[in-house]
């Protein structure tokens, strides 16, 4: 059998400007309290002009880089999962090969909104176990701030701005039970309507902003990523239990802690970034695995199961051994 791919690094970026709430509350109809208690969300990071979404996502995945040990000669694919590339083409991950001096395998973006980290990490498993790639930058990387209605404040007060970034390797002998044991995705066409970009470079007369049935998406979420989690348990045979982390898409606290209860584990067991960076769509999971490494939550041999879930609908998880 082909050996496991490994995390070996992770890394984050996030904008230097911070708005809180109540600066939001100066320009539109809401308060630091209702946000707070909808969402759990008290800041967002909100990118500058030279924070584009390749700025970010090169920053993160050096990040990653310098975490594992290696370099851009280690590099042979770059998968940037986004729903705000800076360009229609070249590809966002091509920016990020020519940005650190990458100088040759392949790069592709991958667009599942909120999903992306997921999916993106499911494609580099894929081809790290099938021997067409042996050191892929995966990169969830997002500027959600351009495409908000700063109008509506059902949306614009949810999301920030941010790039996460994980370096995916095949495992070695040393290795052992180590590495990414499954990942599960997930697609319903039929309710793209829920959460969707109203237009793109194919349909310039739209507005080009984010729409969002909060309460149906609420309604989806809590069920299918319980699900979708259980999924990932059952294919290894695993339980409940043998989770030592959650590591949630960062949309809502209210959706996290269900999803804590639902799995029985306690508040400390799951990662939360909600509060500081709110909803950065592809790269809330790795930012929030970025954290959580990084500060030594996260352990060498410990089990995390990450999930999200956003729009088309797209949902997934993956279940790794780190
Ligand atoms: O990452 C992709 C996945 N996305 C998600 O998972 C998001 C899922 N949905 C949610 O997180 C929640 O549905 C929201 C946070 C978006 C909304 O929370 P809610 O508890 O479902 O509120 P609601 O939409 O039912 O609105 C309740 C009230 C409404 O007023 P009325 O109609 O009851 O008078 C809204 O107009 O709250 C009002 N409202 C606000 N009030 C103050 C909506 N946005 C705001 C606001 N400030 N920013």
């Amino acid at each position: 059998m082909a050996s496991r791919a490994v995390i070996a690094g992770v890394g984050g970026y996030l904008p230097k400007r911070i708005v809180s709430n109540d600066e939001l509350s100066r320009t539109i109809d809401t308060t630091d309290d209702w946000i707070q208690e909808r969402t759990g969300i008290k800041q967002r990071h909100i990118a500058g002009p030279t924070e584009t979404c390749a700025f970010m996502g090169a920053r993160a995945a050096a990040a990653a880089l310098a975490d594992a040990g290696c370099g851009p000669g280690d590099v042979d694919a770059i998968i940037l999962a986004t729903a705000t590339p800076d360009q229609a083409f070249p590809a966002t991950a091509l920016r990020v090969q020519a940005e650190l001096g990458i100088a040759r395998g392949f790069g592709f973006d991958v667009s599942a909104a909120c999903s992306g980290f997921i999916y993106a990490l499911a494609i580099a498993d894929a081809m790290v176990r099938g021997g067409q790639a042996t050191g892929v930058l995966v990169i969830g990387s997002e500027v959600y701030s351009r495409i908000m209605n700063w109008a509506d404040r059902g949306t614009c007060v949810l999301f920030g701005d941010g790039a996460g970034a994980v370096f995916v390797r095949p495992g070695t002998d040393q290795d052992g039970t180590r590495g990414i044991l499954s990942t599960h995705l997930h697609a319903q066409g039929t309710l793209g309507d829920l959460l969707y970009v109203d237009g793109a470079v194919g349909r310039p007369e739209r507005s080009g902003h984010l729409v969002m049935n909060g309460r149906e998406i609420f309604r989806h979420a809590v069920a299918k990523l319980a699900a979708v989690v259980d999924e990932a348990l059952r294919a290894n045979g695993l339980i409940h239990a043998d989770i030592d982390w959650l590591v949630p898409h960062q949309a809502n606290r209210r959706i996290i802690d269900a999803m804590g209860r639902k799995l029985g584990l306690s508040a400390e067991r799951v990662v939360v970034t909600v509060d500081r960076h709110a909803n950065t769509s592809a790269a809330s999971v790795p930012l929030a695995l970025a954290e959580a490494c990084g500060d030594g939550r996260i352990k060498r041999g410990n089990l995390v199961v990450m999930e999200a879930l956003g729009g088309g609908m797209t949902w997934g998880s993956a279940l790794v051994r780190f």
